[in-house]
């Protein structure tokens, strides 16, 4: 298939796959696939979901590294219609993913380009998930693994998950921000391959939640609502969206609905401004550690994202975060982390502020899955009972 990589600020094309960030300007890369030239060969019948359904439209050469990944259920959530009074909402449960996160998509796609590349090894900073994810496919690809992450910040399934598929997992005395940063100069010196978002091949991956959403409802939604962090996955999705109209297989694309967490929220602050630079937030904190990120390298394309589809930045509090995944798992029986949550939040604040109209029909994503972070499930539920062992405590148990 043929494409090239552009620069989002200066616009130049490159022809090499080597590259993340522009070498002319340092500006973020995305993957320009050539649409007019593109053989789409699958069809959004709703048939056979999974990342590779779309393999016309996603930049690789080889044979992929694969672990089933795609696929997540779009299930409905009548409950949550009621409460909000919205005609239609689904919630499409990246969870149930093989990693139990939306990176597996990514993953896939990066790390079989890691080979193309002839990379020994990858790695990424993480706030938990990517490197969970990044871990997986590595152990597949027989590649080592690297990953830095905030030390004592990341949900134990996630770290959990890094060290048990093989990863060198480097807990550093700072944010995911300075993780990062640094991650980004230890690869360039140790040529490892670098797998978080600013990579645009990993994105590619992601953009294909755009393709299932309209492939599994036959429509395009009025709206998409997703948590964001380091703003790479709603940058993707768009994009998805955006490929799917020049290709003239939809005619309108969603409004993309970006959540973050108040203590961590320089996206929607940049909104309110109506600008497209974003102030980090210095010492970012919030109960969903997976978009405890104060400076998303994402957010220019994020925000282009949210204005070009008309759509809107909105901040929850932790509390909402935490109501809102009580009720998916306990009304919906859907099972996410707190970050996931915060699309059900934004949901219910976008209801209160009006913003959403009662006819539209919308589509929440759940990130990651609920045995992600089992500390904050006991630290909000509390420890099951205990009682001597027999019928009678028991009973009064009940
Ligand atoms: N939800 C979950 C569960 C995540 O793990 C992340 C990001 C996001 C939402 C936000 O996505 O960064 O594309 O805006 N987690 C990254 C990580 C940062 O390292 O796992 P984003």
């Amino acid at each position: 298939m043929d494409y090239s990589l552009q620069c989002i600020e200066c616009g130049k094309e490159l022809n090499s796959d080597e590259h993340y960030v522009c070498p002319f300007c340092g500006g973020l890369l995305e993957v320009k696939i050539s649409l007019s030239e593109v053989e789409v060969n699958f069809r959004l019948d709703g048939n056979n979901l999974r990342v590779w359904k779309y393999a016309s439209l996603l930049p690789v050469k080889s044979e992929p590294v694969s672990l089933n990944e795609g696929g997540t259920p779009l299930y409905r959530t009548e409950y949550i219609e009621r409460e909000a009074g919205i005609k239609s909402v689904f919630v499409k449960h990246e969870g149930l993913n093989p990693s139990g996160s939306f990176k597996d998509r990514g993953m896939t796609v990066g790390v079989t380009k890691a080979l193309e590349l002839g990379k020994k090894a990858v790695a990424c900073a993480s706030t938990g998930n990517t490197s969970a994810s990044m871990a997986m496919y590595a152990a597949k690809a027989n590649l080592k693994a690297y990953v830095l992450l905030p030390a004592g910040k990341v949900a134990l399934g996630k770290v959990a998950q890094a060290l048990m598929h093989g990863a060198r997992v480097i807990g550093i005395k700072g944010n995911f921000d300075d993780a990062l940063a640094l991650v980004r100069k230890v690869s360039e010196e140790e040529n490892f391959y670098l797998l978080n978002s600013v990579n645009p091949f990993r994105l590619e991956g992601q953009k294909t939640i755009a393709f299932e959403i309209v492939d599994e409802l036959g429509y395009v939604p009025d709206r998409v609502i997703l948590p964001v962090g380091n703003a790479g996955n709603i940058s993707a999705i768009y994009k998805g969206f955006r490929e799917l109209r020049e290709l003239g297989l939809i005619e309108s694309i969603p409004k993309m609905c970006g959540i973050q967490a108040e203590g961590a929220n320089p996206v929607f602050r940049a909104f309110l401004k109506s600008g497209k630079d974003i102030e980090a937030v210095e010492n970012p904190e919030t109960v969903a550690t997976a978009i405890r990120i104060g400076n998303p390298v994402n957010a220019r394309k994020a925000l282009t994202a949210i204005y070009e589809s008309k759509g809107v930045a909105v901040q929850v509090s932790d509390s909402e975060i935490l109501e809102a995944q009580k009720k998916l798992a306990s009304e919906e029986g859907i099972g996410v982390e707190p970050a996931s949550a915060a699309s059900i939040a934004g949901l219910y604040r976008m209801v209160e502020s009006g913003e959403i109209e009662k006819d539209e029909r919308v589509v929440c994503i759940t990130t990651g899955n609920l045995l992600k972070d089992p500390e904050t499930v006991i630290k909000v539920c509390g420890e099951p009972v205990e009682v001597e062992a027999n019928i009678e405590s028991i009973k009064k148990a009940l």
